[in-house]
């Protein structure tokens, strides 16, 4: 493995950002080293320098480089238990709602979205959910939009998805695609809009109820995590929820005094509700 040191990632990041508009700047800078090494082996580069060299002369490489470094790992019904607990939210709270605004940031290859749908389907309310998913990884948003899965994978899923929903059919969600693969069920995402997004360097758009972004900030060092948190926050309509991963550090002491943090350790984080001021004149005795 090639021994990158502090200032090659510097010094690329920079280039990066100023000759591709690329922030990687705030980038956990182990995390980013490890990283750099897998694109290095998967790209066949010996060296940084190597892999600048190639870029200069094929700009299409910046993509695969994109994709390579960002690719991350996902599963259906990761982390049953918060599943299950947003199953009750929604049931308390969703249930009755003609609408409401979903963003599954950092979606990857799709799993997530797809476990979204059967939850929602199971519950009867996926004809009210509007669902963004977004990544910057566009490899992994084709897999995501196509939802065919290696049947291998399938395993593990059903036995996650056991642990929410024991007396449910896991295989009724998918059809055989091929030999190897499974085909998720259409109608899952039929309310969903896939984009391009970068959560670094794109702007935050719309009001929703709930926002996931789980096991995305283990990308991030704390100054840009605390910048993201904040962007969340300012697009989650009162009284809704942030849903971050077990893998994702938690909340800064500041941070916490801004979100209802009773269900903190299963990392759903609600912006609390709109008090609303009566003014004092209007108030009669
Ligand atoms: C480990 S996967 C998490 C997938 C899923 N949310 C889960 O928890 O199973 C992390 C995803 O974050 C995405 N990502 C990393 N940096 C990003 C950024 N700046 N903007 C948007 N997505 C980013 C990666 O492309 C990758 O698909």
């Amino acid at each position: 493995m090639s021994n990158i040191t502090k200032e090659e990632i510097e010094s690329f990041t920079a280039v990066l950002f100023s000759k591709f508009g690329l922030d990687f700047t705030c980038y956990e800078s182990q995390s980013l080293s490890r990283r750099l090494n897998r694109v290095l082996f998967v790209l066949k580069k010996d060296t940084i320098h190597d892999l600048w060299a190639a870029m200069l002369q094929d700009h299409t490489l910046i993509y695969r480089f994109m994709d390579e470094l960002s690719v991350g790992l996902t599963s259906m019904f990761r982390d049953p238990q918060m599943w299950s607990s947003l199953r009750s939210i929604l049931y308390n709270d969703y249930k009755s709602r003609s609408q409401f605004d979903i963003w599954n940031a950092g979606c990857s290859t799709g799993e997530e979205v797809y476990t979204l749908g059967i939850v929602l389907k199971e519950m009867g309310i996926l004809d009210s959910a509007k669902i963004t998913a977004s990544d910057m990884n566009h490899t992994a948003l084709d897999i995501a939009k196509n939802g065919i899965y290696h049947k291998v994978k399938m395993i593990d899923y059903e036995k996650k998805f056991k642990e929410y929903n024991k007396f449910g059919y896991f295989n009724k969600y998918y059809s055989i695609h091929d030999d190897n693969h499974v085909l998720m069920n259409r109608d899952l995402v039929k309310n969903v809009t896939y984009k391009y997004h970068n959560l670094i360097t794109d702007s935050f758009t719309g009001k929703y109820d709930f926002i996931f972004c789980r096991n995305v900030m283990i990308y991030f060092d704390a100054p840009a995590k605390e910048k993201l948190i904040q962007k969340f926050y300012d697009v989650l309509k009162p009284g809704g929820y942030l849903i971050t991963g077990f893998f994702d550090s938690m909340l800064s002491d500041e941070e916490k005094k801004q979100f209802d943090c009773k269900l903190a350790s299963l990392r759903i984080l609600k912006k609390p509700e709109e008090i609303s001021v009566v003014p004092v004149n209007r108030i009669t005795a």
